[in-house]
């Protein structure tokens, strides 16, 4: 559902991230314009767009009318002047804080009526960021969201020093309002949430093939028929409180001496990286698995079924 009092969304970038995000904002019926630095990069935003809302109609998740709706509450400008009365801005340019910084110059310079001002960046700090604000560093925190995020729910939100819990909340809510899972982080650490809990897990799923204690297919087999289904309905702490901290503790005192603690990247890893065997982008098709035999439609397909059941989108209705 929409916010109250919230009329425009603005968003710097038009690549993958950026026409993600228009997406998802269009689709719950808020306007949305978007910042193209050049005419190219406009029509790379529109084909993102389109090419978006043509995948959500193959999958059924809305309806070719529905689709023209949402397109309508999008425009691409190649002016900052049109980003003027923007409620919020969502800066989702390349990595490099020199770029981010001279957005943060224009944004300054232009928007006048802004309560939010986030970044999609990977792995810069909303402190570091918001260096590049003059006026602005009290609205602004870093929005790190999982990719597609017009389909993954997450976004990792970091609270900096000079973020204002109004502020924090206004980013908070809006997301929300558009179906999206704010987790918020009160100090930057790399990898944010998600990604340190998932190369946790890789960690220990590569020592174990390191060790010969199984394949990586059964290893794969176990994660996906264990407990990976359950987590996406219930949390961690949530199973292992109902499970009972007394067999958690005798658990952990024996487990912990034996799991993997590696610093550095492991030899497997470093082992296939050093062939060029990088995966399914590499010539000869393989990492730590043989992807030669794989249909990669099939396998995007699969990548992206399970995140369908979080579609929950207000789509407007004109
Ligand atoms: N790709 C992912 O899986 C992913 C996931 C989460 C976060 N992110 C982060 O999102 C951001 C964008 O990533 P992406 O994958 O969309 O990249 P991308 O290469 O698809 O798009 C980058 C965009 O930045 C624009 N740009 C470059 N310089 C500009 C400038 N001076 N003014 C305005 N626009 C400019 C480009 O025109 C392009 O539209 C990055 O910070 C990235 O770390 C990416």
């Amino acid at each position: 559902m929409k916010l109250d009092g919230v009329n425009k969304i603005a968003i710097v970038g038009t690549g993958m991230i950026g026409a993600s995000f228009a997406t998802l904002f269009i689709g719950n019926g808020y306007d949305t314009v978007m910042y193209a630095i050049n005419e190219e990069q406009r029509q790379v935003g529109f084909n993102w767009v389109n090419n978006n809302y043509a995948d959500l109609i193959e999958k059924g998740l809305v309806t070719a009318e529905q689709a023209e709706i949402c397109k309508k509450h999008l425009t691409i400008t190649l002016s900052y002047e049109d980003l003027a009365d923007a409620d919020f801005v969502y800066e989702c340019v390349f990595e490099n804080k020199d770029v981010k910084y001279e957005i943060y110059a224009n944004i300054d310079k232009y928007c006048t009526k802004v309560r939010g001002i986030s970044s999609t960046s990977s792995a810069m700090d909303t402190d570091l960021l918001c260096q590049g604000f003059e006026k602005y560093k009290d609205l602004f925190a870093v929005a790190h969201p999982w990719n597609p995020p017009h389909l993954v729910p997450c976004v990792e939100i970091v609270k900096g020093s000079h973020t204002s819990d109004e502020a924090l909340a206004f980013i908070c809510e809006l997301l929300e309002s558009v179906g999206r899972a704010p987790v918020v982080m009160t100090k930057s650490v790399p990898g944010f949430v998600a990604n340190r809990l998932q190369h946790a897990l890789y960690r220990e799923a590569a020592y174990m093939v390191e060790q010969n204690i199984a394949s990586p297919q059964d290893i794969d087999r176990a994660l996906m028929t264990s407990f990976v289904p359950r987590y996406t309905n219930v949390g961690i702490f949530e199973h292992f409180d109902y499970a009972g901290l007394d067999m958690i503790k005798s658990i952990e005192e024996t487990l912990y001496p034996d799991l993997c603690v590696t610093k550095e990247p492991h030899d497997l890893v470093l082992s296939h990286y050093n062939k060029g065997e990088l995966g399914p982008k590499s010539d000869n098709k393989q990492g730590v698995l043989d992807w030669t035999d794989v249909d990669m439609n099939v396998f995007r397909q699969r990548e992206a079924e399970p995140y369908l059941k979080f579609f929950n989108w207000s789509i407007p209705e004109e």
